[in-house]
């Protein structure tokens, strides 16, 4: 229990609402995770893999109606509209408030409320945070368990007056006396995530899953968190860690933001093919930045644990991640092998002859249906990872040289480009563009506008979010704050084919951005920043037409111009909350285009 008289107050005032019929406050130890685990086995919601394969793992599948994030049953519930911005779900807060009153009502009845106590972030560092989630999915503790840290050390650092920001969460199942419980409970005709920025409060009804539910990920760590950064003066951010030591010994750290689904996790566990080049993960989702007493950005992963889709893993995409997955992992909604380990698109090249599908069918290489659902996932321990850098939990961060924007675009966008400065940067990140993937429900394939990677987790209204990224400029000597990228590892020729091949080969790009950053590597000056010339890439070894890289390269100032229109109807949508440094950003860029075009 807690000596923290706010907790136990809000603890008990849930517990009436809800009515579970106990409750559980979670110390955080390996006993207790057993205990949670064998009920979760009992109850047919976790599957043990088989111990000598897969040590102290489970599988877990969920209801076939809960299975990614729902953006579209996600709300900001700010104080008025304009403050959640154009491009959140906004609700009046009392109203929303009323409408969960209603649902949580009596919502745990039958089930067991779990108090789970969690520190986003090193416990005791100066840049984490602590949430308690209040819960009735032991599939929620035992990730919770992994994600975050959680249990009695964090209450400790809570102390008696301590601050947290409130997560409370149901499956929105409650039990009848009697009632078999189903081994997925949810209730996806009523699905709430919702987000009270002010009162730095969460509830989420009605599904179990991912960022959904582990309300330390997206919930707390992204939406809540900005705009406890934006008022404090830091960063909360959609973005990877990752440490690179050069040939030569120096060390430089990056931070990269791209659209869920687009190789986060592979980036941030890299295997280099350049020889002598070594990688360092210090988080593969989000990070937290502030300005060090140096004057430059230092960077923590509030995370603990990764959350990873797991289709596409494999020894060749990310031989690091799939060591981290040897033992004491969750797999939710992958395949299930004959013998008892896991399986999913990608991961061999040949099919087993025989697996149990995510959807619990038998499946053979012949059936229709994908054998793991595209959104399938993995919940592993960071510090598993065989490359996890020494500083990871280094309570005042890492220094930050770059921070790299990308996104997944077959045209248009060359493998690499620099920024002028912060303010171009800032731009880059502004109109960053994806084509869209499974990650989140909605239709696959179609471009979106993802400012800085952050469209569905920004807690407030995106043009102030870009007013408050301009801001850190002021707030350092501009040449202390990290240096702006935009990559694309995803560009194709007209017929298709992948020109870049991607993973361990993307460490040539970074050498490139380091050695931008050190002062000794060339580019050429185009219309939309710096971009590589053939010569400036650390091509040797590498396999690779020469056509492929010009393609990859080149810049092409007419489809350059019919861009600008999307990015302007795009930045229109902000009105006047768009800072007016964007506009000249984007004119900017069209009169050099149309110098490029007409000179
Ligand atoms: C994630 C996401 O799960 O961005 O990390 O969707
Ligand atoms: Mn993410």
């Amino acid at each position: 229990m807690t000596s923290n008289k706010h907790l136990k107050n809000w603890v008990d005032e849930m517990a009436r609402l809800c009515r579970p019929e106990k409750i559980h406050w979670c110390d955080g130890t390996e006993e207790e995770n057993r205990y949670v685990c064998r009920i979760a086995v009992e109850k047919g919601s976790f599957i043990p893999l088989t111990p000598r394969l897969r040590p102290d793992s489970f599988l877990v599948r969920s209801d076939p109606a809960d299975v990614a994030r729902v953006e579209g049953r996600t709300f900001i519930c700010s104080k008025t509209r304009d403050e959640a911005g154009p491009t959140n779900n906004w609700h009046d807060p009392q109203d929303m408030k009323n409408t969960l009153r209603g649902l949580f009502d009596g919502c745990m009845r039958g089930r067991t409320m779990f108090v789970i106590p969690y520190s986003m972030g090193p416990v005791g560092s100066p840049m984490s945070r602590i949430g308690v989630e209040l819960t009735d999915s032991p599939y929620v503790v035992a990730n919770m368990r992994i994600m975050t840290r959680i249990g009695k050390p964090v209450l400790d650092a809570l102390g008696p007056d301590g601050e947290f920001v409130t997560g409370i969460h149901s499956v929105g199942s409650p039990l009848a006396p009697g009632e078999k419980d189903v081994p997925w409970p949810c209730n996806p005709d009523n699905r709430y995530i919702v987000h009270f920025p002010e009162e730095r409060a969460i509830w989420s009804f009605g599904s179990g899953y991912g960022g959904n539910a582990l309300l330390g990920k997206k919930c707390f760590a992204l939406r809540i968190a900005s705009c406890i950064a934006r008022d404090e003066g830091w960063m909360a951010e959609h973005m990877l860690i990752l440490g690179l030591t050069s040939p030569s010994g120096k060390k430089h750290y990056v931070a990269a933001a791209f659209p869920s689904a687009c190789g986060k996790t592979n980036l941030a566990m890299l295997e280099p093919s350049l020889p002598g080049w070594k990688a360092e993960c210090v988080g593969d989702d989000i990070a937290w930045m502030r300005i060090g007493p140096d004057g430059r950005l230092y960077a923590i992963n509030p995370e603990a644990g990764f959350f990873g889709v797991a289709p596409g893993t494999s020894m060749q995409s990310n031989p690091n991640a799939m060591r981290t997955l040897a033992h004491n992992c969750i797999f939710t909604n992958v395949a299930l092998t004959p013998n008892g380990d896991v399986w999913w698109e990608g991961l061999t090249e040949q099919p087993p002859p025989r697996l149990i599908s995510w959807l619990g069918e038998d499946w053979t290489p012949a059936s229709e249906k994908t054998a793991a659902h595209p959104n399938a996932r993995y919940t592993a321990p960071a510090a598993q990872c065989p490359i996890i850098d020494p500083a990871w939990e280094n309570p005042t961060g890492v220094p930050i040289s770059a921070i790299i924007f990308g996104g997944r675009r077959a045209n248009l966008i060359p493998l690499v480009h620099e920024a002028f400065n912060w303010r171009h940067g800032t731009f880059l990140g502004a109109v960053a563009s994806s084509e869209t993937t499974t990650a989140a429900a909605g239709h696959v394939g179609r471009l979106r506008r993802d400012p800085m990677a952050m469209l569905p987790f920004c807690g407030y209204n995106m043009g102030d979010y870009f007013a408050h990224w301009l801001s850190m400029e002021k707030r350092t000597s501009p040449e202390k704050l990290p240096r702006i990228f935009y990559v694309n590892w995803f560009r194709k020729d007209p017929s298709g084919r992948w020109l870049w091949p991607g993973f361990g080969e993307n460490i040539r790009v970074l050498k490139w951005i380091l050695e931008r950053i050190d002062g000794h590597a060339g580019a050429r000056t185009t219309p939309i920043g710096y971009v590589p010339r053939p010569q400036d890439l650390d091509l040797e070894g590498l396999d690779i037409a020469p056509d492929d890289i010009e393609q990859l390269l080149a810049v092409d100032p007419s489809e350059w111009k019919t861009e600008t229109q999307d990015i302007r109807s795009h930045l229109e949508r902000f009105g006047d909350r768009l800072p007016p440094e964007l506009t000249a950003e984007l004119n900017a860029l069209l009169e050099r285009i149309s110098r490029k075009k007409s000179g």
